[in-house]
């Protein structure tokens, strides 16, 4: 068996790799490029067949017996390669990749990152807790199939002016690939490791919640919104419904694949909407609810009803007006009307007793790359 232990920097490029001593090896002259994921070698003879294993676990066969492809490629992580040939004599060779350097404890430790409000790509880390005194942290984007790099720009920092964070405030050019997310850092006094996660934007993107609009008469109402999301098309939606001022009459309601729904004599009811990814597997999340809406579909608005309305309007103006005057001149609308605090809507109680979501903020959004709260995260 040989070891090859590879002296190799993060290179943007292929690299060539110290030769394989035994000049009877099957393979020989093992390259890693690690932009494409890829371990690669020369094959001397035939084989019939090699795989490759990263520690003890068996990952892939080689491709066309000359190179293995590995999905999300370490760069940060000193990762054990095994390279075997199961034919014929038993041979295997195993290479590290990359060497471990730099200062152990110094790199960005808790690395998250997550998609919000649509248009922004959050990242947040915490500070390494041997990081020397100087350390500045770099985050990069890194596509895989096109090897493009992006430096993030945004940064938020901590009270010694450290990186702790970082905002891409427009991703709408972003594909729906798997992404490699890495910081590393520089300092004077020592080198830096870096720190790394991958993921599929689709997936840690926190839905914003879609708005319900609609219009609506005596006998029919149709609600409608949109789901925005450069990453996402396919949704499905929980739409609950408060009939009346009941607010224990609600009916839930699944809607897959459509944007509206519809309902026959709607009476007076309130709305909100929340949805999700219709991928189809466990663990999508849902957004957070929208903030509701109501609907007051009872207005009978032909014509002969109006005269009427009107007058009782009129009517209980003017008494409301008479009392009012009446009061002042005995100077007592003090004691017939003390301030009453905090008259509640029914329905709203219930949002709030059943601790669903906020009445009023709906959703507890992102409106921008939020410095704040990225530095809250980074400080804890
Ligand atoms: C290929 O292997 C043979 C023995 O199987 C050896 O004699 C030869 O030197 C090897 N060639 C290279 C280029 O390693
Ligand atoms: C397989 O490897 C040989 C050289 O060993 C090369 O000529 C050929 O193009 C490769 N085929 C594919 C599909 O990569
Ligand atoms: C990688 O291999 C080396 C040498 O065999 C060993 O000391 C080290 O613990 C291995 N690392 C991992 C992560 O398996
Ligand atoms: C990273 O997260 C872990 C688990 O939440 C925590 O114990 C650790 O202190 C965090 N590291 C830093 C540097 O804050
Ligand atoms: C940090 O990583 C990026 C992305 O791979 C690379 O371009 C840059 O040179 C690295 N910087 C340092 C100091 O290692
Ligand atoms: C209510 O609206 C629907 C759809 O716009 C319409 O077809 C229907 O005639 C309306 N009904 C009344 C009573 O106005």
């Amino acid at each position: 068996m040989s070891v090859i232990w590879l002296s190799v920097f993060l290179m943007p490029v292929s690299c060539l790799l110290e030769r394989d001593p035994d000049p009877n090896a099957p393979i020989s002259n093992i390259r890693v490029d690690p932009r494409r994921g890829r371990v690669s070698w020369d094959l001397n003879g035939s084989v019939a067949e090699i795989t490759c294993s990263i520690g003890s676990v068996y990952t892939s066969k080689a491709n066309n017996n000359t190179y293995c492809q590995f999905y999300a490629f370490s760069l940060c992580k000193t990762t054990n390669y095994t390279i075997r040939v199961t034919s014929g004599p038993p041979f295997s060779t195993l290479l590290q990749y990359p060497k471990p350097d730099g200062k152990p404890g110094a790199a960005a430790e808790n690395l998250t990152c997550w998609i919000h409000d649509v248009d922004f790509l959050e990242c947040s880390w915490a500070v390494g807790r041997a990081a020397p005194w100087d350390v500045q942290y770099h985050l990069y984007l890194i596509q895989p199939d096109t090897y493009e790099e992006w430096e993030c720009v945004h940064y938020t920092t901590d009270t010694q002016g450290r990186r702790t964070g970082c905002c891409f405030d427009d991703i709408s050019g972003l594909k729906n690939h798997h992404y490699h997310f890495l910081v590393n850092g520089t300092s004077e006094a020592s080198r830096i490791p870096c720190t790394e996660i991958f993921a599929t934007l689709s997936e840690i993107e926190i839905l914003a919640p879609p708005s319900i609009s609609g219009t609506c008469n005596k006998s029919y109402s149709l609600m409608e919104w949109k789901m925005s999301s450069h990453f996402s098309s396919d949704f499905v939606y929980e739409l609950q419904i408060y009939k009346g001022a009941d607010p224990t009459h609600l009916d839930t309601h699944t809607v897959i694949d459509k944007n509206s729904y519809e309902l026959v004599n709607p009476g007076t009811y309130t709305a909100r909407i929340r949805g999700k990814n219709n991928l189809g597997y466990f663990g999508e999340t849902w957004s957070s609810w929208s903030p509701p809406r109501s609907f007051e579909c009872d207005n009978d608005r032909s014509l002969g009803a109006w005269p009427m309305m009107l007058s009782i309007v009129l009517g209980t103006l003017l008494t409301v007006l008479l009392v009012v005057l009446l009061c002042r001149r005995f100077s007592v609308v003090q004691k017939i009307f003390p301030p009453v605090p905090g008259i509640r809507d029914p329905i709203k109680d219930f949002f709030h007793n059943n601790r669903l979501v906020d009445w009023e903020a709906g959703a507890e959004g992102w409106q921008e790359c939020s410095v704040e709260e990225v530095q809250a995260v980074g400080e804890t």
